[in-house]
């Protein structure tokens, strides 16, 4: 299986990657469908909304803050810095993240988008400033006065345009395209490998379980991202 990924990708030139919460798994940040996806009897779909922040601002930054407090103590995995490799690796790479948790980042990624905002920064809901944010026990404010609320992309909310057209002008001439740790469910994980098809691009994913794309995939690789892009990075390198 690994063998067989290095070898669609040792005459890749392009690379387009798309990661979800399964990636940060390893590094001990709770997963979305998974067991962990209960918090105090609430789901997420019940407080990532913006009908939940008119409601209970309080409410919903409190999750932010459990979130953000698990996040803070963790580290990036060995599959985040492996990814972080491979943009060195290849002429043309971009990475496309679902995760909001700055831990591609923290690996040393450089050539990586967002797709569904950043846990440690904020947005003003009257001026739209965004500012970087960490933990307070109060409401926080911008200075303008307004109600500052979590930069992340809430569910019924539209996401970032250029951030999508960006990602997608890069999967229409990609020679490989990567789907790592996501449930695939969700769009845009559930449009990429359809457009990668399209295209023409080789479609390898990486996950502990079969999804519903991994009948549709060229390679289906079971097992911990951690686990198994170190693996690819390091056969790589050696040729
Ligand atoms: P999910 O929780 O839906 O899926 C995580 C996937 O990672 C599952 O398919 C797991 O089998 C897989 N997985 C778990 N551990 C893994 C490991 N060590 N190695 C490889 N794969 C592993 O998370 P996402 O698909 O990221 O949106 O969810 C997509 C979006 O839905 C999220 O960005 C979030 C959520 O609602 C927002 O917050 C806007």
């Amino acid at each position: 299986m690994i063998g067989t990924a290095v070898k669609i990708l040792r005459t890749a030139k392009s690379v387009f990657i798309l990661t979800g919460a399964g990636i940060s798994a390893e590094s001990g940040v709770p997963t979305f469908r998974g067991s962990d996806g209960l918090w105090k009897n609430y789901r997420a779909e019940e407080l990532a909304t913006p009908q939940a922040f008119e409601r209970n601002p309080g409410l919903v930054w409190e999750w932010y803050h459990w979130r953000q407090s698990i996040i803070l103590k963790v580290k990036p995995n060995p599959g985040h810095y492996a990814i972080a490799e491979m943009e060195n690796l290849f002429p043309r790479f971009l990475l496309l993240t679902q995760n909001v948790d700055d831990l591609h980042r923290k690996a040393g990624s450089r050539k990586f988008l967002e797709i569904h905002g950043n846990i440690f920064r904020a947005r003003c809901t009257v001026c739209d400033k965004k500012i970087g944010h960490t933990l307070t026990p109060e409401l926080p404010h911008c200075e303008c006065g307004g109600l500052l609320r979590p930069d992340i992309v809430w569910f019924g909310e539209a996401i970032p345009q250029d951030v999508w057209s960006e990602s997608i002008n890069f999967v229409q001439q990609a020679d490989v395209v990567f789907i790592v740790g996501t449930s695939a469910v969700v769009y845009p994980a559930a449009a990429i490998p359809q457009i990668a098809r399209d295209y023409q691009a080789k479609i390898i994913e990486i996950n502990i379980e079969k999804t519903p794309i991994s009948d549709f995939v060229d390679l289906s690789i079971i097992g911990k991202s951690g686990e198994i892009l170190p693996k690819i990075v390091s056969e790589l390198k050696q040729t």
